[in-house]
């Protein structure tokens, strides 16, 4: 229709990035032939060609200037709970000059300043350290296709997770990930090869012997949301497994602490916000305590705080013994909370590995259109180990 304003409201979303560009490109498009463009987003990253940003919360529009001086504004972005660019970050804690937001602007600080020279690439090896001991979930020559469809979406996949791991799964939109989690619990049956759970066949299984090993969270929660109440949701899996009342009580109430839900117990799923649905479903799996958990995109539709909540979540439970899988379009929830990164392209592994080297390969990754981030870019250009912004500024500190 060719209208002269374009609004959209966080429309990338779910997209993986070549959709993310195809997407954005519009703003190019209209710039020629002189349209508006109005982008309602929480991810710096998909608004760094705006001329200008409003930066809003609690319904007031509480700063509003061009977008280098808003990306740059550190406090600023923090009191909103934006993401600071981490390359402003990573420039602020060294006490460099300049506030770039893109790689290319980075580099070229860091060039004309003499700010840090790049290093061999060589001593990094070490930390591409990957768990080895017990094995919990084996895929063996896995293919599988959907009734009706001529197209395989997964093929000979082989792959060993062992007891402990933070894995994340990265690839195109329809590269397979979901088929490839929705196996790892027995929702799919190979349609060739095995996949086994601690040494055992998936088939094997009784369902809910199943669930208590490995749970999977949805990548839309609406596809797992039934009950009246946060509460019976949250509940749901624990009371078909015949616990007792205290017990159920104690885990939902854990559960919900653990995803800032207390105080929604007896409010109904369907009618909170998208991002409160997505916890509710995360809940409802950390409520039965799995050994593994399979999360198909849990940070869709939340802003960076909330991330970063489900982020830290998710790492605690990591560390209290918890194998997590982890789907996701964002590289920086790989980069900082990921040990193995595997990256699935047409229903294949395509790279897999300790994260570190799965970002260092930017070739590798660019076959399926995935880029490290502009902060792991810059690391792999700088030669330092770190994917964080603390790591590199203790590596670069002379
Ligand atoms: N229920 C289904 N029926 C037929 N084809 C499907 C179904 N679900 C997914 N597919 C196809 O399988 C492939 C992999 O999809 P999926 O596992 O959802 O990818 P991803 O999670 O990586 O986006 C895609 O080609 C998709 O179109
Ligand atoms: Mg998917």
């Amino acid at each position: 229709m060719e209208p002269r304003v374009l609004v959209m409201d966080e429309p990338v979303t779910d997209l993986d990035p070549k959709g993310r560009r195809a997407i954005l490109s519009i703003s190019d498009r209209l710039r020629d032939r002189k349209g508006t463009l109005i982008v309602v987003d929480n991810e710096y990253e998909n608004i760094i060609k705006a001329d200008c940003i409003w930066l809003m919360k609690e319904g007031e529009i509480i700063a509003q200037d061009s977008g280098a001086s808003i990306l740059s504004n550190a406090p600023l972005l923090e009191s909103c709970g934006v993401m600071v660019p981490p390359t402003v970050a990573l420039f602020h804690a060294m006490g460099w000059p300049g506030s770039p937001f893109t790689f290319e602007d980075a580099k070229f600080l860091i060039k004309e300043g003499g700010l840090a020279s790049c290093r061999e690439k060589n001593g990094f090896e070490e930390c591409y350290s990957l768990r080895k001991e017990n094995p919990l979930l084996e895929a063996r020559d896995l293919s599988f296709e959907y009734p009706g469809s001529s197209v395989p979406s997964l093929r000979n996949i082989n792959l060993t997770i062992h007891e402990g791991e933070f894995v994340a799964i990265l690839g195109e939109n329809g590269s397979g990930k979901t088929t490839l989690a929705k196996h790892l619990n027995g929702l799919l049956a190979p349609v060739s090869g095995e996949i086994l759970v601690e040494n055992r066949l998936t088939r094997a299984y009784r369902k809910p012997d199943l669930a208590r090993q490995v749970g999977y969270v949805f990548q839309n929660p609406d596809h797992q949301i039934f009950a009246p109440s946060v509460r019976e949701e949250v509940g749901f899996g624990l009371k078909i497994r015949g616990e007792k009342p205290g017990i159920i009580e104690e885990n939902v109430s854990r559960a919900l602490v653990a995803t800032g839900l207390e105080g929604y117990e007896d409010k109904s799923p369907f009618l909170l916000a998208r991002g409160e649905r997505e916890r509710v479903a995360v809940a409802s799996v950390l409520a039965v305590k799995p050994r593994v958990i399979v999360l198909d995109e849990p940070t869709t539709g939340l802003d960076y705080a909330l991330q970063l909540e489900t982020m830290r979540m998710l790492k605690g439970l990591n560390e209290e013994g918890h194998t997590i899988i982890i789907i996701t379009h964002a590289m920086w929830i790989a980069e900082s909370f990921a040990t193995r990164t595997i990256v699935m392209g047409h229903g294949e592994i395509i790279t897999d590995g300790p994260t570190r080297r799965v970002f260092a390969d930017e070739r590798r990754l660019s076959e399926t259109s995935l880029a490290p981030s502009a902060l792991v870019r810059l690391s792999n250009w700088l030669g330092t180990a770190s994917l964080t912004v603390e790591g590199m500024v203790k590596e670069l500190q002379p």
